[in-house]
């Protein structure tokens, strides 16, 4: 069997997709009943992180023990990818122990480069590029309120980085129509943009791009690693705060998402954070739900079908 690997959204066919969110619920109403499938016993997934994380860590952990299998921290500080021993290596030294690998990096091409040498799925838990793993929770997040995505109106107000790609490839997949607002030099990757076609529009005012939005989208001015940029984004970006009067001009019932963490008082009001549109603690919940699904199916091959 070919390993499949998950490192963008464009990986998977819009029909797989479907099939890991319809597993998402059923393994979330699962949870709620206190049962406990053991669909991943013993396997071990790595957990590759030369970024900070909350979310990412704790659900992808606590998924695989979750399933009957376990996790392993791996820090840059501790092992010898982080004294430079190369992708290469490390990705055949490190697929013949464990069932699967998580990464979270700067570099995308380093993802890329492991998931070549690999003989176990690479999952990608965010880059500078993307974030698909984020993206199955939101449109889980936004299916579980408001109903099937495809056809709606999604505005993304903000830095056109690693989440804002992410959306515009979701907008491909899921079939929403995106309008995206980021100031000039903040654009999101430009061959994305292209690829995406007319269900993607780049604005500059982001009133214009929340007008009837179904969900409106934010994320941080200062992603990681831009931190000493952090006085220069916050003037660049001041235009772009989703707060109450902004959110007014969306569809009376539209949600707010912010992958998290949020910085309240610069992309995001605190009303707005706290607000009855806010749904942020159920799309950082959906994470958990979201990945044991992925998790399965990029494991368990046929036999995912069969749960
Ligand atoms: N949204 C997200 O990926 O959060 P963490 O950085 O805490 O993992
Ligand atoms: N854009 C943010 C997302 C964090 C989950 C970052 O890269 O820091």
């Amino acid at each position: 069997m070919t390993v499949r690997h998950f490192l963008s959204l464009l990986d998977f066919k819009t029909d797989e997709h479907r099939r890991v969110l319809r597993r998402a619920a059923a393994l979330k109403a699962m949870k709620v009943r206190g049962e406990r499938p053991e669909s991943l016993r013993h396997r071990v997934l790595g957990m590759i992180f030369e970024k900070a994380s909350t979310r990412t860590r704790v659900s992808f952990e606590a998924g695989m023990v979750q399933l009957g299998g376990s996790a392993i921290f791996l820090s840059p500080r501790d092992t010898q990818l982080g004294r430079g021993e190369p992708v290469e290596d490390s990705a055949r030294v490190l697929s013949r122990m464990v069932d699967a690998v998580m990464i979270r990096t700067k570099d995308h091409a380093m993802v890329e480069t492991f998931a070549a040498h690999s003989r176990v799925p690479v999952i990608n838990a965010l880059t500078d590029y993307n974030h698909p793993c984020q993206l199955l929770a939101d449109v889980f997040t936004f299916e579980e309120h408001r109903g099937a995505i495809a056809g709606r109106k999604v505005a993304w107000v903000g830095d056109g980085f690693n989440m804002c790609n992410t959306y515009i490839n979701a907008a491909r997949v899921f079939d929403f129509e995106l309008s995206i607002a980021c100031p000039a030099g903040y654009d999101p990757d430009p061959a994305l943009v292209e690829d995406a076609g007319a269900r993607v529009h780049l604005l500059r005012d982001p009133r214009e791009a929340v007008v009837g939005a179904d969900l409106v989208v934010t994320d941080v001015w200062a992603s990681m690693g831009q931190e000493e940029e952090s006085a220069r984004r916050r003037v660049d970006f001041a235009p772009y705060q989703v707060n109450g009067a902004l959110m007014a001009l969306a569809a009376p019932d539209a949600l707010f998402m912010h992958c998290l963490p949020a910085h309240r008082g610069e992309e995001v009001t605190d009303e707005v954070m706290e607000g009855a549109q806010s749904v942020v603690w159920d799309e950082a919940e959906a994470r958990l739900h979201t990945q044991k699904a992925l998790l399965e199916f990029l494991l368990l091959g046929d036999a995912f079908d069969r749960n």
